[in-house]
């Protein structure tokens, strides 16, 4: 008999194929979904290199066709596919009238959905996630690792992202070693899937007050792992999304490599900028910063970052290694 991962994994795939059907086979899915995506600039190779499909509005589609063929209530609840409420006997589909973004394992096995509404509404959520199940742990995986572990490899360094759309854009204007946390803060078992391919990793979060607080606690995450890292926001509320449709690949891969900044830059620039000319908001910037490079594992790295803190705020390193060292404290 096949355990239920395997059916799960089944199922995900039978999913995959049905909401990619959706999308390109039906009426529905050409006129509201598919267009969507022409809206979004996407060509067709790239919508079915990310096996992107539509979840139609009928409110049990998918969960009547599974059943059809033959799958157990039970086990399409443990999916996350569908739910039986004692008012509804037929199921009723998670996702509906919704794009979907299928998630791949390492190996390219689906293991659950994102899903996003058709029309900005405040109303409900914009993207709706699978739940945790036997097969998806959202937290120890990215968006896109399958599609570009190879790239990854071979360019020995990791573009972080926050969103689906930013994986996909950038695999459009021909940028392919990419990866998303998508939703989730960033952790400690996604560090380790970038880790087996590469230990270089440029973070482009948003350029909103999220996407800054949300690098500044990667930045000491992926430390702590003895990643190197560079970290560029991109400017006027772009995301990588949008600013890679705005101008050329050649631009957005120059972009990158030459306004990437490394942390100890980037975290002054935002830092610095808030303090203005206070003195004691100056010395909370430079601490801020202090507490970043104790999460530096090497000995020899740590000096070099500190430094260069040293030097670019006119410090001596002693003070700096005293507050390095009542970081560290506080860290352990
Ligand atoms: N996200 C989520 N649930 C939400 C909002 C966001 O899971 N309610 C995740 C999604 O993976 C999303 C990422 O966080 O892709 C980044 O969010 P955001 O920047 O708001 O969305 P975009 O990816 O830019 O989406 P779009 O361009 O489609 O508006
Ligand atoms: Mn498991
Ligand atoms: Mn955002
Ligand atoms: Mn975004
Ligand atoms: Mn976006």
């Amino acid at each position: 008999a096949q355990t239920d991962k395997e059916l799960l994994y089944k199922i995900h795939e039978i999913a995959n194929d049905f909401f990619q059907h959706q999308l390109f086979e039906t009426e529905e899915g050409t006129t509201i979904a598919y267009s969507y995506f022409k809206e979004r600039e996407l060509r067709d190779d790239i919508i079915k290199k990310f096996q992107l499909g539509y979840s139609p509005e009928q409110r049990n589609a998918f969960t009547e066709f599974a059943l059809n063929k033959g799958y157990s209530k039970e086990i399409l609840e443990k999916s996350g596919l569908s739910i039986f409420p004692e008012n509804a006997p037929n199921g009723i589909d998670r996702f509906r009238e919704r794009v979907l973004f299928p998630i791949h394992s390492f190996s390219g096995r689906v293991l659950g959905f994102g899903a996003r509404i058709l029309k900005n509404n405040v109303k409900t959520a914009k993207y709706l996630n699978s739940p945790e199940t036997e097969i998806y742990h959202k937290s120890s995986v990215l968006y896109g690792l399958s599609q570009g572990k190879q790239s990854i490899s071979k360019n020995n360094l990791c573009l972080l992202v926050e969103g689906y759309m930013d994986v996909i854009a950038l695999h459009q204007s021909g940028i392919e070693n990419v990866v998303a946390s998508s939703g989730t803060a960033l952790t400690v078992d996604q560090i380790k899937l970038i880790k087996r391919l590469t230990e270089n990793v440029t973070i482009l979060f948003d350029g909103d007050p999220a996407g800054i607080k949300a690098s500044f606690r990667s930045i000491d995450l992926l430390l702590a792992e003895e990643m190197n890292i560079r970290i560029l926001l991109f400017p006027d509320g772009d995301d990588p999304d949008s600013f890679s449709r705005k101008h050329p690949q050649e631009y957005v891969e120059n972009f990158i490599k030459t306004k990437a900044n490394d942390f100890i830059d980037f975290k002054a620039e935002i830092l610095l900028k808030e303090a203005g000319d206070d003195p004691i908001k100056k010395a909370e910037a430079i601490r801020n910063i202090v507490k970043s490079v104790a999460f530096v594992k090497n000995a020899l790295k740590q000096e070099v970052y500190l430094k260069e803190v040293a030097t670019k705020f006119g410090l001596s390193e002693q003070s700096l290694f005293n507050e390095l060292n009542v970081q560290k404290q506080i860290q352990n």
